[in-house]
């Protein structure tokens, strides 16, 4: 749905209607008071951009965070992509941000630790010279939307929880263009960068197995 054009609204409205249609529950929707069924953050916002009547403009790039309950379980995931044609910094920090979750989740394997997914990510991410926001952090994941462990997205190999066939992690970094510190906006969920600079955020939802990783959310296109 995301072009020149759209509404913040309206892709809410799809998104609160897909999660029904399918017998699901949108999974932010009134957690923790959240007002709506997808986060969506535009440009420098970093998470939990809440729709509005903003209409997306050409040139903009938009993170879209979505989580559903079916069944009891929770899926969580979230992409960025841009508006039409985007600047070349702001493609580069969409294709560092997705490659720094996918180096993470190729660390999501039994014996492993927390700790070897947030370095892997880090040093993807900052070796790209951006940074990683530290405020917000991934998360266990399952019958709740968020459970134990935290997973962030910086620290140490070999540090951390030991990895088990079972667990589940929702595994989502944050990557700015500028410095990695964030600032909540007065209506309490949006997350801007603290120097205005853009932001993107990939996740996605993984059990780690005997086999290896698994990703629960990957879209059937
Ligand atoms: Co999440």
């Amino acid at each position: 749905m995301v072009s020149p054009g759209i509404s913040l609204l309206e892709i809410d409205r799809f998104a609160e209607n897909y999660a029904i249609k399918h017998g699901a529950k949108p999974a932010f929707k009134g957690y923790h008071s959240y007002p709506a069924s997808i986060c969506l953050s535009v440009n420098n916002v970093v998470v939990h951009g809440i729709p509005s009547n903003y209409v997306l403009q050409y040139g903009d790039i938009v993170g879209l965070d979505y989580g559903v309950e079916l069944d009891g379980y929770f899926g969580d995931s979230a992409v960025t992509v841009g508006v039409g044609q985007i600047s070349e910094m702001a493609e580069r920090l969409i294709k560092v941000t997705q490659k720094s979750l996918e180096l993470g989740i190729e660390q999501c394997l039994p014996g492993s630790r927390i700790g070897d997914i947030s370095y892997a990510i880090q040093q993807y991410a900052e070796g790209h010279s951006f940074s990683v926001v530290r405020n917000f952090v991934g998360h266990g994941i399952g019958r709740r939307l968020h459970e134990e462990p935290p997973v962030p997205n910086y620290g140490h190999k070999g540090k951390g929880l030991k990895l088990e066939a079972g667990m589940v992690l929702a595994i989502e970094p944050m990557v700015n263009e500028g410095g990695h510190e964030t600032v909540v906006l007065p209506d309490g969920w949006t997350a801007v960068t603290k120097d205005g600079s853009l932001s993107a955020h990939f996740e996605h939802t993984v059990a780690i197995t005997k086999s290896g990783p698994k990703i629960l959310t990957l879209p059937d296109l």
